[in-house]
């Protein structure tokens, strides 16, 4: 199987894009995370654009072993020699020289003419090459580039000793078809490159990026500049998570393979995220937070059937934990049980109604079901004896300059009771009209309420115990508003009364 050369640009081309600066240390232990995953070039960075950056490649060039080591420069003698010295301990090193070949950049920016251009990227691919034997040239802006004059560039380049020519959509204007076209059209018109690696440099402007690296490796690129999620200049690069598992996963159509070390993609994208604090979508592919979760009921049914119905590779596979089943609105009881299941939880199915009519009202308040929420709410269901009176709705109205007043109404076979009661606080209204429609005063003797789950939607679970004719009963319950957790606890507590139920 051929393989793919996969160099890494998430330290030059991720680090350019605005607010992804990292500390130097940071830089080298993103380096070592690199060469660890397997990369094969890491470019380092840009080494004259500031002290700061040639002091990052220098490091990183004297300290990461077991990848090549890139440095970026213009064509410009000042940025070659500088280049050089910062990846010169390098155990293996390149240089990768660059100069826009399309119109607009030439006419624009360069201010130059294309046969000063062609002048100055031979002699700097050739000052490159007396340094070392590593060399890159990058045609920028190449897709927008005159397809002849660009085969002509190249052609001179391979000739003074470039080893890789690279072809980047600088401003991710191309398309996987006309990608694919203007590589074929370089491996029949470039003197001289079969000896040398095709090489691209996708921009995600149209969110084609992995597209179009895919479609020119498909036509005969054999090395992918990519960054880890994807950072870098505006909408940023071809991401390398993206590349890499579609080479795995549709090895049948890409028939390629790189040396990458897939379980560790998942650290290097956190360590991306906190390094630089550019977040990941939720949905991004491979590394997002919902890239394995599942939530419809449908879909959770299939996972918990066959994995495969709904994924094409595993989350272990680039070292997350298993698939989540996400439990929320959507979910049904397939992934409800099996979520109970992976919980420990045996529950007998005259029960599971109950937890999962529960759970269906916590899931309906609540974005997303933890599995605290879980415990929590097992606690209660499981626990539960009897019903006498179940709670059918409260309504309370308090504030500082109220008397707090509660309206409820139970439910008691099929019967339905309502009462409305004052009382000290909001918890106090409602548990005198709770004692009224039970016709059972209780004294409480005891009120704790903590914070069962995490986040601003946690559940709320609440403890008493009561007295009555001298015995004390406990009651518990649970729920994202407080005071409705407070009157299950205290039905809890008088449903076991009611069924003379001592602890
Ligand atoms: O996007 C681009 O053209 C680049 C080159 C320097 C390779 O980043
Ligand atoms: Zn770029």
């Amino acid at each position: 199987m051929d393989k793919v050369y996969i160099f890494d640009t998430t330290l030059r081309d991720g680090e350019q894009s605005p607010g992804a600066s990292m500390s130097i240390e940071q830089k080298i232990e993103v380096a070592k995370l690199l060469a660890n995953t397997g990369v094969n070039i890491i470019e380092a960075g840009f080494p004259i654009s500031s002290p700061k950056q040639y002091e990052g490649v220098k490091r990183i060039a004297e300290t990461v072993e077991g990848s090549v080591i890139a440095g970026l420069a213009r064509t410009l003698e000042k940025d070659i020699t500088t280049c050089y010295e910062a990846v010169k301990s390098a155990s293996h090193k390149r240089i990768h020289t660059f100069i826009a070949t399309s119109d607009i950049h030439m006419t624009y920016k360069l201010k130059k003419t294309k046969n000063e251009v062609l002048k100055l990227a031979i002699q700097a691919v050739g000052l490159a090459k007396s340094m070392v034997d590593d060399v890159e040239f990058s045609a920028e802006d190449a897709t927008r580039s005159d397809w002849a004059f660009l085969a002509d560039v190249y052609s001179a380049v391979i000739e003074a000793g470039a080893t890789t020519i690279n072809v980047p959509d600088t401003v991710g204007y191309t398309t996987p078809d006309e990608f694919a076209e203007l590589i074929r059209y370089l491996l029949n018109n470039v003197k001289g490159i079969k000896n040398v690696i095709i090489s691209v440099h996708c921009h995600n402007d149209l969110g084609l990026a992995t597209a179009n690296t895919l479609s020119a490796l498909k036509t005969g690129a054999r090395q992918v500049e990519v960054s880890v999620n994807g950072i870098g200049e505006r909408a940023g690069n071809a991401s390398l998570e993206e590349i890499v598992m579609s080479l795995r996963t549709r090895k049948d159509i890409f028939k390629l393979d790189c040396d990458i070390h897939t379980e560790n993609i998942y650290h290097l994208s956190k360590t991306i995220v906190y390094f630089t604090g550019i977040p990941v979508q939720p949905n991004k592919a491979i590394v997002g937070e919902n890239a394995f979760a599942h939530e419809a009921g449908i879909h959770q049914d299939g996972m918990i059937k066959h994995r495969m119905t709904y994924e094409i590779m595993t989350p272990q596979s680039i070292g997350r934990q298993k698939s989540l089943l996400v439990l929320g609105r959507h979910s049904g009881k397939h992934g409800l049980k099996q979520k109970l299941v992976e919980l420990g939880y045996t529950v007998k199915e005259e029960d599971f109604k109950r937890v999962y009519d529960r759970f269906v009202e916590v899931a309906d308040k609540k974005k997303e079901v933890f599995d605290e929420d879980l415990h929590a709410i097992l606690e209660e269901e499981l626990n539960i004896i009897p019903e006498v009176f179940s709670l059918v709705y409260f309504s309370v109205v308090t504030g500082n300059k109220v008397i707090p007043t509660a309206t409820v109404k139970m439910r008691k076979k099929s019967q339905e009771l309502q009462e409305a009661a004052t009382g000290d606080g909001p918890v106090d209204a409602v548990y005198r009209a709770i004692e009224k429609i039970t016709d059972t005063p209780v004294k409480l003797i005891n009120y704790s309420i903590n914070a069962v789950t995490h986040g601003k939607d946690a559940l709320g679970g609440v403890t008493i115990s009561v007295e009555r004719n001298g015995k004390v009963y406990r009651g518990y319950g649970v729920a994202t508003d407080v005071i409705e957790a407070s009157a299950h606890a205290l039905l809890n507590a008088i449903n076991k009364i009611l069924n003379n139920n001592i602890e």
